[in-house]
C-alpha cells in the first residue's frame, strides 16, 4: 500500500484526464477545475459479454486493453489538449475486476511518468459519491455534508459524504445489491443482459398491482436494505406459471418488482435522511448514484420520499449515473485542488470500501 502525499500545490487547477475501466465501460474523459466537461468517451463492451449473460472478467480486461489507448487519445484530440496542458492523471483503482483496474490504473500511471503529471488512484464509490459535486448538477456543486443512496450493479449504500474521501456508512444491503437484484430478476424473466434496463422497458407494459411481492425490511428502524426474499418470491411466481409465462405475465412480474423495489428503497431513503439530519442538521440534499439511478420509477419514488422530508433529491443525468470516466476526472479534480496525489506504487485493489479511504483536509 502506498500513502496519498500533500503535493503541496492549491492553485488553480489545469485540466484532469480521468481514466474508468473498473467494469465493462472503457471510459476517458477530460474535465477542468471548474468542473466543465471539455470532452468525454465511453465504450461499452455489451456486445462482447451478452453471449454470456454477464461480464467475463478476463474479456473485459483484454477489452480495456485493446481499445484504452485509443480511447484517451480521442478523448485528447476532442478536448483539443496535449498531455503537457493536463493539471494531473486520474485512474479508477479500485474496486472492480482486477484485470481492467490493472489497466487503466498502469495506463494512467504511464501516462503520468511520461509528462510529469500528478496521478490521483481513484476509488470507484468515491467517483459516483462526489459526480454531485460538478457544478453543472446543482449551481456550485452539491455542499457537504449530503445524503448519497450509491444503488449500483455491487453496492447499494446509504452514506453521509461529509468531504473529500470524508464518509460515514448509514445503512447498506445485508444480501444483494439493488441492481443484482434487477439483474438476477431480469435473468428469471429470461430477458437480455444486462437484465435492469431490459427490466425497466418491459415493466413499462405491465401491472405493477398484479402480484404482491414482499418488500423487505420496510418499516423497520435504520436503512439497512435486503432484496433476496423478495427475488426468491418473484423465482416462486415465474415457478408457478411453468411454461405457461407469458410475455403479459412477465411485464406484470417485472412492473410488480419494480414497484416493491421502489417502495423499499423510498423507505429506507426516509430513515437514512432522518438519520442525516440527527448527525448533521442543516443537511437538505439526497443524491442518488450508480447504475439503478437511471431507473425512472427509483427516481420518482426517491423525489417523492425527499419531498416528504424536506430533502431536494439531485440525480445526475443517466449517463453520469452508471460508470463513467467524467466522475473519475472530477475526483482528480477535487483531490488535486486539496493538494493530493498518490504514488506511482499504489496497487489497483479489487477490494476497497470507502471508510478506508484518508480523509484529506480542507
Ligand atoms: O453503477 P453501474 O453502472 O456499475 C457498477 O458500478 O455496478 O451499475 C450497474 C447496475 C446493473 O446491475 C444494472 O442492471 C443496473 O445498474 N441498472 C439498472 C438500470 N440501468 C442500469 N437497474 C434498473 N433500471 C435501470 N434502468
Ligand atoms: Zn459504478
Amino acid at each position: 500500500m502506498c500513502p496519498g502525499q500533500d503535493i503541496g500545490w492549491k492553485g488553480t487547477m489545469k485540466p484532469v484526464l480521468g481514466i474508468e475501466t473498473s467494469c465493462d465501460e472503457t471510459a476517458a474523459a477530460v474535465v477542468d477545475g471548474e468542473g466543465r466537461i471539455l470532452a468525454e468517451t465511453i465504450l461499452s463492451q455489451l456486445a462482447e459479454h451478452a453471449p454470456f449473460g454477464g461480464v467475463v472478467p478476463e474479456i473485459a480486461a483484454r477489452a480495456h486493453l485493446h481499445y484504452l489507448s485509443d480511447q484517451v487519445c480521442q478523448t485528447m484530440a476532442k478536448a483539443g489538449l496535449a498531455f503537457t496542458d493536463l493539471g494531473g492523471v486520474a485512474a479508477t483503482s479500485g474496486p472492480g475486476l482486477i484485470g481492467g483496474l490493472i489497466v487503466g490504473s498502469q495506463f494512467g500511471k504511464g501516462v503520468a511518468i511520461a509528462n510529469d503529471l500528478p496521478f490521483v488512484a481513484v476509488n470507484h464509490l468515491e467517483a459516483h459519491a462526489l459526480t454531485a459535486r460538478l457544478p453543472g448538477l446543482v449551481e456550485g456543486g452539491a455542499p457537504f455534508p449530503y445524503l448519497l443512496f450509491l444503488l449500483s450493479g455491487g453496492h447499494s449504500q446509504c452514506i453521509a459524504v461529509t468531504g473529500v474521501g470524508q464518509h460515514v456508512r448509514l445503512g447498506g444491503t445485508v444480501d444483494d445489491a439493488a441492481g443484482e437484484a434487477f439483474d438476477k430478476v431480469a435473468k428469471l424473466l429470461r430477458l437480455d443482459w444486462p437484465g435492469g434496463p431490459a427490466l425497466e422497458t418491459i415493466a413499462m407494459d405491465g401491472d405493477p398491482a398484479r402480484y404482491k411481492f414482499p418488500r423487505p425490511m420496510i418499516r423497520r428502524p435504520g436503512c439497512e436494505l435486503s432484496f433476496s426474499g423478495l427475488k426468491t418470491a418473484v423465482a416462486q411466481t415465474v415457478a408457478r406459471q411453468g411454461p405457461d409465462l407469458t410475455r403479459e405475465h412477465r411485464a406484470d412480474i417485472a412492473a410488480s418488482f419494480q414497484r416493491a423495489v421502489v417502495d423499499v428503497l423510498a423507505d429506507r431513503a426516509v430513515n437514512a435522511m432522518d438519520m442525516m439530519r440527527d448527525r448533521f442538521p442543516a443537511a437538505n440534499l439526497l443524491v442518488v448514484a450508480g447504475g439503478v439511478a437511471s431507473n425512472a420509477a427509483v427516481r420518482t419514488g426517491l423525489n417523492e420520499a425527499a419531498q416528504s422530508r424536506g430533502f431536494r433529491l439531485i440525480a445526475p443525468p443517466i449517463r453520469l449515473c452508471s460508470d463513467n470516466a467524467v466522475m473519475v476526472a472530477w475526483v482528480g479534480v477535487e483531490r488535486l485542488r486539496l493538494g493530493w496525489s498518490d504514488g506511482l506504487d499504489f496497487d489497483a485493489r479489487p477490494r476497497w470500501p470507502l471508510d478506508a479511504l484518508e480523509a484529506i483536509p480542507e
